[in-house]
């Protein structure tokens, strides 16, 4: 057996040496080591062997199995080199050509609006300020003077978490969060941005969307200042041609209230499909605000005297733009966005 083992170690390694690609090394392997493979046989016989010889030829056909695996394993490694170094040699590659960019996003055209009305405020001496979204029933409605059980509840139905806890429904509640901190100073001048929350879901409506609020409280503060406020706004947002008319309406909070208007941006006021044939464009809410808002937040309503507004985003977004669905906004379709 001494021999036999000796033969087989002799031919595999000539045999080791001759292979010179995968499927021959793959060979070498199972014609040794393989289940059927001669050294393979040559280990199972060892149980026929004397117990005084057993451990001296299994030890020599053991070194030989390693060797094999071992010098198997070597060889692999190489030929995976040689080729690696033939694909380097053969296979050039240009190192100047321009590289694949990666994909950049942008801002989305609600940020671009949004942006674009905080610098035209900003530009009248307005600071940014941002409340919570979820918001106390206090401020959403009750210091707004719309005491539970009021109609104009209605109109703003949300999102409740306790029966005094809700996803606020504009941004109002912020004009008595900024009062609260400023009294009695004067003046105050802030816009807010932010998310509101309602019971609303078509092309024109979102259950949440953006408005921003204006509030300005002085000592001396008019109708007229509201309007050349809104009018300047409208002309640097909407262009220099634009007017704006101003229509009484209701709101709890503000007295008297207005609804306020643009010219169409698409026929300039004589009649037109985008503005249903009347020539003017709905922007926002507005007014003087009331004096038991002011009151509610310690301001004396005799030597303080305000206006505020609230328009929505995706409104002036979509008038912006041209865009006829609000919910495309929020669709996340990279061929909308991509557009602006
Ligand atoms: N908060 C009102 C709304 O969401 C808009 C508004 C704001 C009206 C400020 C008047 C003054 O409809």
């Amino acid at each position: 057996m001494e021999q036999e083992i000796a033969k087989i170690r002799e031919e595999a390694l000539k045999d080791l040496s001759a292979a010179n690609t995968m499927e021959a090394l793959q060979e070498v392997r199972l014609k040794y080591l393989g289940k059927k493979g001669a050294l393979t046989r040559v280990l199972r016989g060892m149980g026929g062997l004397s117990p005084e010889e057993r451990p001296r030829l299994g030890q020599l056909a053991n070194e030989v199995r390693v060797l094999l695996e071992n010098g198997i394993e070597r060889m692999l490694e190489d030929l995976s080199r040689q080729e690696q170094m033939r694909q380097l040699a053969t296979e050039s590659v240009d190192v100047t050509l321009p590289g694949r960019p990666a994909p950049r996003g942008h801002q989305h055209p609600l940020t671009t609006v949004l942006r674009e009305i905080e610098r035209i405020f900003a530009s009248m001496g307005f600071e940014v300020a941002e409340g919570p979204e979820v918001e106390w029933d206090y401020y959403n409605f009750e210091a707004l003077n719309i005491p539970k059980g009021h109609p104009a509840r209605d109109m703003q139905d949300s999102f409740y978490i306790t029966d005094e806890m809700l996803l606020r429904t504009h941004t109002s509640p912020m004009q008595v969060r900024t009062m609260e901190k400023t009294v009695p100073r004067l003046p105050v001048r802030v816009i807010v941005p932010g998310k509101v929350y309602r019971r609303d879901d078509d092309a024109t409506h979102s259950p949440m969307f953006h408005q921003v609020e204006g509030l300005l409280v002085d000592q001396r503060c008019t109708l007229g200042d509201l309007k050349g406020v809104l009018l300047a706004f409208a002309r640097q947002m909407f262009g220099p041609d634009r007017e704006i008319r101003m229509r009484p309406s209701f709101f709890p909070f503000t007295e008297p209230s207005a609804e306020v208007d643009i010219s169409c941006i698409n026929c300039g006021g004589e009649g037109c499909r985008v503005c249903s044939g009347t020539g003017w464009l709905e922007i926002l809410g507005s007014g003087m605000v009331h004096p038991r808002v002011l009151a509610n937040v310690g301001y004396d309503p005799e030597t303080a005297v305000g206006f505020a507004f609230g328009m929505g985003v995706e409104r002036v977004a979509m008038l912006k733009y041209g865009i006829n669905d609000l919910r495309l906004f929020f669709d996340n379709d990279v061929r909308f966005l991509h557009q602006f």
